[in-house]
């Protein structure tokens, strides 16, 4: 049993990067953290870090053969990019969107998001417990069937 946990440009630097809102979490702890949640569950964990669009398009495609469901961080790409949503769209799985920032309090740019309407639900504002809570969240959708 398979999930995909997917995250979006600058995420690589986590940990690094802009610290005071981000925090200091790099993100192989952040893979760590959700593989030992979703093992307690009998999951596992694949992860994918991509600065390109397509990249995370072709995962998310790719997640429908491989995954049960797909906890993702678009990160920027969240407020810009009509293809991963449409790809979000096309799969038949559940999805939850994370952010670590709480994106409501930030820069109005980063309120709206394009993903957010057709993922299953979204986790915002928690720092990166937020991937733990959103992993939870996604079992919880897999144990009720298809979205
Ligand atoms: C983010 C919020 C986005 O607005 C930003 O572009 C990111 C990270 C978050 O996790 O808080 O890169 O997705």
């Amino acid at each position: 049993k398979q999930i995909f946990l997917l995250n979006g440009p600058n995420l690589n630097l986590l940990g690094k990067r802009e610290p005071d809102t981000y925090g200091r979490t790099c993100l192989e702890d952040v893979v760590q953290l959700v593989e030992q949640t979703a093992k307690e569950y009998g999951y596992e964990i694949a992860h994918y870090q991509s600065n390109h669009e397509g990249d995370l398009v072709d995962y998310i495609q790719e997640a429908q053969d491989k995954a049960e469901g797909i906890v993702i961080n678009p990160a920027a790409y969240t407020h810009t990019s009509v293809a991963i949503r449409d790809a979000i769209s096309a799969i038949e799985l559940p999805v939850i969107e994370v952010h670590i920032s709480n994106v409501h309090r930030r820069e109005p740019f980063r309120h709206e998001s394009l993903s957010a309407p057709v993922c299953d639900g979204q986790i915002v504002g928690f720092g990166v417990d937020g991937y733990r809570l959103a992993t939870l969240g996604l079992i919880e959708k897999i144990k009720e069937g298809r979205r």
